[in-house]
């Protein structure tokens, strides 16, 4: 198209004329082509994820594979869930693999054909969130399955239960890791095709010019011939800016989307109480003390809500409120006279096969309410903080020292912790990842 109206106006009269339009002409695509180059090099750096392969990283997935997975996954045996040996190849993507691990039942709620299929194909189990799993854990994850899987190809798999070793496993571990790889090497394979192009179109260009400098040319030719491809020309070029701007768009949308994954699915879940009742005044205006209404805290497994009566005991006196005036306290001694309870919607809810006590955290490992429930003390309306799921307990537990001060019934525990270990006692360490202290 361009290149039939840049030659349209060509008469084949003054051969010197042509060539300074041809000349142009290649000078043109010439700084498209190093555009597309560096384009390529850029997709290349920025969206390729190579699964690592150093031993660190082997062995870091290793620990959390088996702190973490292999309660239903095994590398290549089925278990609770898919043998886990060519995921990598099978799932979307290297991304998919990151949001279906951070939260799988977002991914599957988002309808996205791969993830629906397999939650099917297993009798819609849900996989555990692991909302706090960084981009580098997943890589150590896939680069230990990817080593595990190996080892499986190389000899027998010592775990795997005699049977499923040949027939059982669900990938050919042989066509394991070849399709990336693959893509890697036909993406170098067009970088070096580029290079090769933008080479030849250079030599092309200084030979026309070498032949144009011998022939007697006007200065405004001399000008165009000799305009030199600087780093100016390139960036205040049309497609160059087309090239930037459609990167930052295409990464903001990545992000939103990975974003998107990541977020609990009732994170932020602040519904309308049915009374305008405000921490943000009580708590945080007049300090009134969290236990003062919230009076499980200390010695139950629930924290309660209070009751009209505790309410009451103050808003027989205040009849108005500052902000909302009468009708949101009214609305208190209403209830209280008709002795009927006021419906709060409940914000935070843990499944029922899971168990959460308040007690244990709040009394006995002294963690603040705001650790788990945010600036409660500012909120005008209460809204989750955190994001409940197994992973973030687990990963607290992992990363909180034992409160053992004060408590005799630690003592013991904490001296023969410090007999075998260096680091301070964990959550961990008490039995805070046993599957059955949080399960019923
Ligand atoms: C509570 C059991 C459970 C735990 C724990 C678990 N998974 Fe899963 N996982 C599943 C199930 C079940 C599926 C199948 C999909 C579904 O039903 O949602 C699955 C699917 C997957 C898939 C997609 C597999 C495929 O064939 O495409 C990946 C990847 C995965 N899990 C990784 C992990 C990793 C990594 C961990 C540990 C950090 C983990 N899972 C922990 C149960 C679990
Ligand atoms: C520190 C507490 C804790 C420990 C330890 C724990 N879980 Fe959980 N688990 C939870 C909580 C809380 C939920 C519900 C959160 C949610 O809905 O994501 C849950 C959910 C689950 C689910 C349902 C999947 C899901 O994410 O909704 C399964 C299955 C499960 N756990 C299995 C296990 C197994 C197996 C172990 C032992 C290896 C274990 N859990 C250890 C707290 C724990
Ligand atoms: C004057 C009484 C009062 C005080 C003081 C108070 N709360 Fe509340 N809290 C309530 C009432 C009433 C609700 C239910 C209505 C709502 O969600 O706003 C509630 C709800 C909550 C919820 C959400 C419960 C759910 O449904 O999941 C949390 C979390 C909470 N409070 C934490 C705190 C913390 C932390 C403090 C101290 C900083 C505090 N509260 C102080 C009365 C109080
Ligand atoms: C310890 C005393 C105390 C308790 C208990 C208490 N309040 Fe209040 N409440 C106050 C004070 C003080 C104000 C501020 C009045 C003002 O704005 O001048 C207030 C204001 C309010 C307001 C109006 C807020 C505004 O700014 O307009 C509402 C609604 C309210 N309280 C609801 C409740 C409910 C519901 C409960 C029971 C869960 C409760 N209060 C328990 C002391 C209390
Ligand atoms: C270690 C984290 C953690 C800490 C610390 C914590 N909470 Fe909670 N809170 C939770 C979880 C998890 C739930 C949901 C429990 C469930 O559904 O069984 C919850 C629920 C609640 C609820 C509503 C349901 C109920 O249990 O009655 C209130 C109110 C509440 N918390 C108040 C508080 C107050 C006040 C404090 C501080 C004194 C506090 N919490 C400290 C994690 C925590
Ligand atoms: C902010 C950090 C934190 C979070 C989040 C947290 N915990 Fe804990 N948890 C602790 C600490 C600290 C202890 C140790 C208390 C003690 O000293 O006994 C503990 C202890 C426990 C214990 C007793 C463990 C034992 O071996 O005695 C259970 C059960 C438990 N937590 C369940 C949960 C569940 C379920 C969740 C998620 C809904 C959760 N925790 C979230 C900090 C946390």
């Amino acid at each position: 198209m361009s290149s039939d109206s840049r030659f349209a106006p060509l008469v084949l009269e003054k051969t010197d004329t042509n060539l300074i339009m041809i000349n142009n002409y290649l000078y043109s695509s010439y700084k498209s082509l190093i555009l597309v180059f560096l384009l390529s090099f850029f997709s290349f750096t920025a969206f390729s994820q190579d699964i690592p392969t150093e031993p660190a990283a082997i062995s870091a997935g290793e620990q959390l594979f088996n702190a973490n997975c292999k309660a239903c996954h095994r590398v290549n045996q089925k278990l609770v869930g898919p043998a886990l040996a060519g995921v990598y190849d099978r799932a979307p993507s290297i991304d998919w693999i990151k949001s279906f691990i951070r939260n799988s039942s977002k991914v599957i709620a988002s309808g996205e054909p791969y993830a629906v299929g397999l939650y099917n194909e297993y009798n819609k189990t849900q996989m555990t969130a692991f909302s706090n799993f960084k981009d580098p854990d997943i890589m150590n994850i896939l680069a230990y399955i990817k080593a595990e899987e190996g080892k499986a190809a190389g000899g027998g798999d010592a775990g795997a239960q005699p049977g499923a070793g040949a027939g059982g496993a669900q990938v050919p571990a042989e066509g394991g890791d070849t399709a990336p790889r693959y893509l890697n090497i036909i993406l170098i394979g067009m970088i070096l095709i580029l290079i090769l192009l933008v080479i030849i179109l250079g030599f092309l260009i200084s030979a026309i010019k070498r032949f144009l400098d011998q022939k007697t040319l006007t200065e405004e030719e001399r000008e165009v011939v000799h305009s030199p491809i600087s780093v100016g020309s390139i960036t205040r070029s049309s497609g160059f800016i087309f090239a930037v701007t459609f990167i930052i768009a295409a990464l903001g949308f990545k992000a939103a989307i990975n974003g998107l994954y990541s977020v609990g699915v009732q994170q932020g879940y602040a519904p309308k109480q049915p009374i305008a009742f405000s921490h943000k005044v009580h708590a945080g205006q007049y300090e009134i003390d969290c236990k003062y209404c919230h009076t499980g805290v200390m010695k139950g497994k629930s924290a309660t809500i209070p009751s009209v009566n505790i309410c009451m005991n103050c808003h027989n006196q205040i009849k108005a409120g500052t902000n909302t005036g009468e009708g949101e306290i009214a609305k208190i001694v209403k209830a209280y006279n008709d002795n009927k309870p006021i419906e709060w919607i409940r914000i935070h809810n843990l499944p029922d096969f899971s168990y959460f006590n308040h007690a244990q955290h709040v009394n006995v490992g002294g963690v603040e309410c705001q650790t788990c429930h945010g600036p409660i003390q500012e909120m005008d309306v209460v809204r989750q903080h955190s994001l409940l799921t197994m992973g973030w307990c687990i990963d607290c537990h992992r990363q909180t020292d034992v409160n053992a001060k004060g408590n005799a019934y630690y003592d013991k525990l904490v001296e023969l912790h410090n007999k075998t270990s260096k680091q301070p006692m964990k959550v961990e360490d008490i039995g805070g990842l046993e599957c059955s202290k949080c399960h019923y």
